[in-house]
């Protein structure tokens, strides 16, 4: 009988970075084949992600152009992404998350007729414009898969209220939180903090673009309020939020602009943080997992559990109370460590194998893996 083969497809950091440890547990597993798709969607910061897992491609898509236009970038990925996957003779795909990427590609295996799995499912915000589009990606996703994995309850109950078979849903907890304790001690620390406590900036999100510079202006605020911290901020290689945001920060004596860092360097820096000040999803898992606050820009987030325990602080996008909320997480807010990372509500580092083998279950090659129970107690929770 011909070996089965795991198309494991995706396009952009966080996929890569959160997809890398289900990528290690098959090849742990050895009963199902893995094999690496990427779209391309993105270029240097996939790369840069995939680096410190060694990881290689087995196709690229290549569809990345210099400032993209999702329509455009959906409809190179739909028919490359299709004849990809029946070249590379898929039995299961998987897809990841929120992007462009995430539906499309599941949409081309769906046309297809290979079976879907969804990594980091059941993601709501109940809101389609926030984070835009990725709501929207997520909810066209699980439409059309075989099975999906939400990393929590919380997500699992979210894909029960849309109809979804829960024999099909398996709880595992978050890759991202098997990724960053693999990251952990195997990257070095960026720059030297001279004794400084290190705030660690990302802002990139789409819905916040309109109001980039003005945020950025609130970071510039904060540096000026507290000279003895230092605010790093990696920025992301979107043109548009470069723009937006060097000719505001840069040159300041205690800001530190970086290009992208790979994601050894990045953990590392989070690991040292007093406070992550972000509107990304996967800092928020990653902050959870290392026990350091985390300050969201955003108006609401799909990701509530560390909000419940604390180590979250949803501070909303108006610039003005983004400056005061984030002057008094500093002055007052909780510190690393106060929320411990066994108390951590995304995940116990064991996500990846219970992917892999709920995919070999699928396959006829295994049993179903039981769910992730979240010890709630554990966190005061309950
Ligand atoms: C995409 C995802 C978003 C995810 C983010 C992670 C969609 C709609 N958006 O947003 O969900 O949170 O990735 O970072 O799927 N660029 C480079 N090199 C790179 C990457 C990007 O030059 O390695 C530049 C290019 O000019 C590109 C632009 O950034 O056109 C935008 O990339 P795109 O993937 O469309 O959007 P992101 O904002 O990165
Ligand atoms: N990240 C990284 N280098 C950086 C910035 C971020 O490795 O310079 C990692 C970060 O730790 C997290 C992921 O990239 O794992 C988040 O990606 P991004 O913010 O681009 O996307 P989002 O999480 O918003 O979807």
């Amino acid at each position: 009988m011909r070996e089965k083969r795991v198309i494991l497809a995706f396009g952009t950091r966080p996929e890569a970075i959160k997809m890398a440890p289900v990528h290690l547990a098959f090849e742990r597993q050895g009963a199902v084949v893995p094999v690496v798709l990427l779209t391309g969607q993105h270029r240097e910061q996939l790369e840069q992600a995939l680096s410190l897992f060694g990881i290689e491609a087995d196709r690229n898509l290549e569809v990345m152009t210099d400032r993209q236009a999702l329509p455009d970038l959906a409809a190179r990925i739909l028919p490359l992404a299709a004849g990809a996957l029946k070249d590379l003779r898929a039995d299961y795909v998987l897809v990841h998350g929120d992007t462009l990427t995430t539906f499309v590609v599941a949409w081309a295996a769906f046309l297809e007729g290979i079976p879907v799995g969804h990594v980091e499912a059941g993601l709501r915000s109940h809101r389609l414009s926030e984070p835009f589009p990725e709501e929207a990606n997520r909810r066209l996703t699980d439409v059309l898969t075989d099975l999906d994995f939400p990393p929590t309850e919380g997500a699992r109950q979210n894909l029960i209220a849309e109809g979804k078979n829960p024999d099909r849903l398996v709880v595992t907890g978050q890759t991202a939180v098997d990724a960053v304790r693999f990251a952990a001690g195997r990257g070095r620390l960026p720059l030297d903090g001279g004794g400084r406590k290190i705030v660690t900036v990302t802002l990139h999100r789409r819905e916040n673009w309109p109001r980039l510079a003005a945020l950025a202006e609130s970071i510039r605020a904060l540096a000026a309020e507290f000279p003895d911290h230092l605010f790093v901020y990696p920025v992301h290689l979107n043109p548009v939020v470069r723009e937006a945001v060097v000719p505001v920060l840069d040159g300041l004596e205690n800001v530190v602009l970086l290009d992208p860092l790979e994601y050894g360097a990045m953990a590392a820096l989070l690991g040292a943080s007093r406070l992550i000040v972000t509107d990304s999803g996967g800092l928020q898992e990653e902050g959870a997992a290392l026990g350091v606050p985390v300050a969201v820009i955003r108006n609401v987030t799909e990701r509530p559990e560390g909000l419940l325990t604390g180590i979250l602080r949803l501070i909303g996008t108006d610039p003005e109370s983004v400056r005061s909320g984030l002057s008094l997480l500093l002055r007052r807010g909780i510190l690393p460590g106060q929320v411990p990372p066994e108390t951590n509500p995304y995940g116990d580092g064991r996500a990846a194998e219970r992917i892999a083998q709920a995919v070999a279950w699928r396959l006829g090659l295994g049993t179903r893996p039981a769910d992730w129970v979240f010890a709630a107690g554990e966190a005061g929770l309950s």
